[in-house]
């Protein structure tokens, strides 16, 4: 008998299972799980059973499935990206040459540049043209082994713009094999029609709390809910106050935070019990510490420094060291981290942040799926999880950041459905 929906993959040299009790923390970062010769069985899109070969092929519902040989190659969890900004309007290639000139981030966001120049294009550009732009983007993350996304508002920062956005995250993951969870980032910075006028920060969080947010919460258009809090975007009384206003329409909180200068923000979140902070380049010892000991994720977000040359990585190691849960991604946007690839931020982990592959790919997996609250559905292989498998064409899984800068992922598999393949298989 042929089951319906039911697939036998079989041949991984190493299948990294990632099985256990997460979220991982200190020494459990390195522990992947490795079975030698894996094989899953899949149905329904789902784990069925997992284990060596002999194992799963001993197993009566083994018989006679659709069969998946990959080849020796090395399986894992599909990547899970917990943080893009999925939805922009285009690159902001002309700041780029200014930096290699020597301007800082800050200096061109003070002249009009950075968000700000993401944000008239945004809304400038009609929803089609942003949904093409993100589709193309949705099928490269796939292409890299990912499977599900983060994706943050904040392009838009006016009422029509940001409900566009977040209307745009979900008609994508209705039509996209690919994840996506939805984050509000109204406070990305004041947008420029406030800045002019006494009083339009104030003005504009008042948009956000009594606008934004109960259409928002009403339509249920996000999880999350995110502030910028940093120099030149919001102070952490602001974020306070924002990122409470989004819990009372059920938005957890999450956090831009210690970026460009250490203002506190870290310790918000681990007040307000965040799901994550993220890129913590500037965090101090005291605040090291405080993040080992609390369920607030530590998101590092290496590729902001390689793309705009800094070299004040955030300090992984001694966050490992302190128990605190690190976790991974991208960061995929215009103005910091224009790259949807989780295998060169893996890379840039190892060598940057000293973390190993192993360490790399628990963060980026198991971590990352925690932070998003899909712990029990992502992030590992393990009976009743989704079967969302990303699988490179190495013999050995330190290969997957050691070769960078190419693209070794030769297929990726969501909820059992192959939605990505480098050749016709
Ligand atoms: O995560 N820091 C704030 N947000 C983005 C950058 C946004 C931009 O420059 O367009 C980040 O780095
Ligand atoms: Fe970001």
């Amino acid at each position: 008998m042929v089951l319906e929906d039911s697939l036998l993959i079989t041949g991984a040299s190493q299948l990294l299972t990632l099985g256990g009790r997460g979220p991982r923390r200190g020494d459990s970062l390195s522990n992947l799980g490795i079975i030698n010769d894996g094989a899953l069985l899949v149905r329904d899109g789902l784990i069925a059973a997992v284990g060596t070969r002999a194992e799963v092929e001993a197993l009566p519902e083994a018989r006679a499935v659709e069969k998946l040989d990959l080849g020796g190659r090395v399986a894992l969890p599909g990547f899970v990206d917990s943080h893009t900004h999925l939805i922009h309007a285009a690159s902001r290639a002309e700041e780029y040459e200014l930096k290699i000139a020597g301007a800082s981030y800050e200096e061109i966001a003070r002249k009009g540049g950075g968000i700000l120049n993401s944000v008239k294009k945004l809304r400038a550009a009609t929803a089609e043209s942003l949904k093409k732009r993100a589709a193309a983007a949705l099928k490269q993350f796939a292409a890299y082994g990912t499977t599900t996304i983060e994706a943050k508002s904040g392009y838009g920062l006016d009422v029509a713009s940001e409900l566009k956005i977040l209307r745009l995250h979900k008609e994508l993951a209705a039509e996209h094999p690919l994840e996506i969870v939805s984050t509000f980032l109204g406070a990305h910075v004041v947008p420029e029609e406030y800045r002019k006028k006494a009083g339009g920060a104030e003005q504009y969080i008042k948009l956000i709390e009594q606008n934004l947010l109960p259409e928002i919460g009403e339509k249920r258009l996000a999880e999350f809910c995110d502030v910028f809090c940093d120099r030149g975007a919001f102070s952490v009384v602001q974020a306070k106050r924002i990122l409470q206003a989004g819990r009372q329409w059920g938005l957890a909180p999450r956090l831009h935070a210690e970026q460009l200068s250490r203002t506190g923000a870290a310790r918000l979140a681990i007040l307000m019990r965040a799901a994550s902070c993220d890129h913590l380049e500037h965090v101090n010892k005291s605040d090291i510490q405080a993040l080992g000991k609390s369920e607030t994720v530590a998101t590092l977000l290496p590729g902001c420094n390689f793309h705009l040359g800094l070299k004040q990585y955030a300090p992984a190691r001694a966050l490992i060291g302190a128990g605190a849960i690190v976790a991974l991604a991208t960061d995929y946007n215009p103005g910091t981290s224009p790259t949807l690839s989780m295998p060169m931020i893996l890379s840039l982990a190892c060598t940057q942040l000293r973390m190993t592959p192993a360490e790399a790919i628990t963060a980026a997996t198991v971590n990352a799926a925690y932070s998003l609250g899909r712990e029990k559905s992502i992030g590992s292989l393990e009976v009743g999880k989704q079967a969302d498998i990303a699988v490179f064409e190495v013999a050995d899984y330190r290969e997957i950041p050691y070769y960078f800068g190419g693209n070794l992922c030769w297929m990726t598999v969501k909820r059992g459905r192959v939605i990505h393949a480098a050749e016709q298989v």
